[in-house]
């Protein structure tokens, strides 16, 4: 077993950390927000993830993982440190490694045994080669200090099952030494693992999301076309999803993608490529599909509608998607602005991503609109004249057709997520909206 070090506890490092923890090596989790430290101490998790709690408080107390913002007695005689902090998006569409480089400087400084050090935030292709000059350029103690790349690849909301049972450890490596250390580490997960060298590593991670970004906004143009010339995307998105070479899943069509990955990956590998005076035209096409998508309901129901001065509307789901707490490049944070904007009465639900919201649009008036956060559905759509989902979480989709067409005011539904059957809304006596169908 391995004595590792996690910086950042983000959803990376901390997931990473406690599943690292739970096959039965030794971690320390570290990092610089105390009372973060303390939270997770007391096995409260600093994010909303399924099953996270349970093993945060089962590791910890047998002693398997702890925490600390003391990251030199973390990294002086870790195995290995992974790194898991964040790299946000700047302006022009590059990452900042401004944090890489802060655990960087501080692994430099402390480790005092030989230790390999594995980038898995996701970075620009070639980051993990400055990386480790970076690191033997500040080395303090003489020992052997390689870095190498294990890009992430588990999505929020089952993100400790995706570490558990990934479908692959993608490792990449420049030395025996580097590639064996990590093969152990990873031994007790019996995963795949597939190999490769540092930048085809860190190409991996990109262009894996980037290709789903770029399947969802495929579908999502298709989706477009369907209601134009009569088709329906989900008798369309089955149809396609039979043959093995397209696959069954992300085929979804509906608001377009938000989260802290998809949006951020395919600006970033845009922008690489452009540093590189390449156009990545597949990539740019994704984006610019996903910034139509994400008010295209708005768009509709502007139409339809001649003002919304005035109306009750209800927004059903403001995170990015079901399953956590995260509204990073959420449908609902652009559209909600339109509305209150148009002087909207706005009664939003969602189940974990309220607090959050009120953070960014606190509850009460906005200009001519105001905002006003339930606790259930119903309450939302009690008396509303227009409804919006933004995210298909499951106490928005027990809601009945018939129980829109009795609560609300005027029953019309604008539907980003494809929830309901048409046919059965129409029989509710809903006029419903939805995305690649029938309108
Ligand atoms: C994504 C990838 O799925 C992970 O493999 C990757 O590790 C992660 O990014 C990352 O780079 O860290 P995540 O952003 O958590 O994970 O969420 P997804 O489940 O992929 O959903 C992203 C967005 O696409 C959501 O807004 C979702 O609603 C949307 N989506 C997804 C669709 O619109 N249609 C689909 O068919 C699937």
């Amino acid at each position: 077993m391995y004595k590792i070090a996690v910086a950042g506890t983000g959803y990376v490092g901390l997931v990473a950390g406690v599943c690292f923890a739970e096959v039965g090596h030794q971690v320390t989790c570290v990092d610089i927000d105390e009372s973060k430290v303390e939270l997770m101490k007391s096995g409260v998790s600093p994010i909303y993830e399924e099953n996270l709690e349970e093993l945060m408080r089962k590791n910890y107390a047998v002693g398997r993982i702890n925490y600390t913002t003391d990251y030199q007695v973390a990294y002086k005689d870790a195995d290995a440190i992974f790194i898991g902090v964040g790299t946000p998006e700047q302006p022009d569409g590059s990452a900042n490694l401004s944090y890489i480089a802060t655990v960087a400087r501080q692994i430099a400084e402390s480790v005092e045994k030989d230790c390999l050090v594995v980038v898995k935030s996701t970075v620009p292709v070639g980051t993990n080669d400055k990386v480790e000059q970076f690191i033997q350029d500040f080395l303090v103690h003489d020992v052997r200090v390689e870095v190498a790349s294990n890009p992430e690849f588990l999505a929020q909301g089952s993100a400790v099952h995706d570490t558990l049972h990934a479908e692959r450890i993608v490792i990449g490596t420049e030395s025996k030494w580097a590639e064996e250390v990590l093969m152990g580490i990873y031994e007790p997960f019996h995963l795949p693992i597939v190999s490769v060298n540092r930048r085809s590593a860190e190409m991996i991670k990109y262009a894996s999301n980037d290709f789903l970004a770029l399947k969802i906004s495929y579908m999502n143009d298709i989706a477009n076309l369907c209601e134009l010339v009569g088709a329906d995307i989900q008798d369309v998105a089955r149809g396609m999803s039979f043959d093995a070479r397209i696959g069954s899943k992300f085929l979804n069509a509906g608001i377009g993608f938000g989260g802290s990955c998809f949006p951020k990956d395919t600006k970033a590998l845009e922008y690489i490529a452009k540093q590189q005076g390449y156009e990545l035209k597949t990539v740019k096409a994704a984006i610019d599909v996903n910034k139509e998508q994400k008010t295209m309901l708005y768009k509709k129901a502007s139409k339809r509608l001649i003002t919304f001065s005035g109306l009750k509307v209800a927004v059903l789901g403001l995170t990015f998607k079901p399953g956590t707490d995260d509204l990073r490049e959420a449908a609902s944070l652009e559209n909600v602005p339109l509305l209150l904007e148009q002087g909207a009465d706005i009664y939003a639900y969602d189940p974990v991503g309220a607090n959050n919201f009120a953070k960014v649009h606190p509850e009460g008036k906005h200009g001519r609109g105001s905002i006003t956060y339930v606790s259930n559905v119903e309450q939302a759509l009690e008396g509303a004249n227009v409804c919006f989902i933004f995210t298909e979480w499951g106490e928005v989709k027990a809601i009945t057709p018939e129980a829109y067409e009795k609560l609300m005011m005027t029953p019309l539904v604008y539907d980003g997520r494809n929830i309901y059957s048409v046919q059965e809304m129409e029989e509710a006596g809903v006029e419903y909206h939805s995305i690649g169908r029938k309108q």
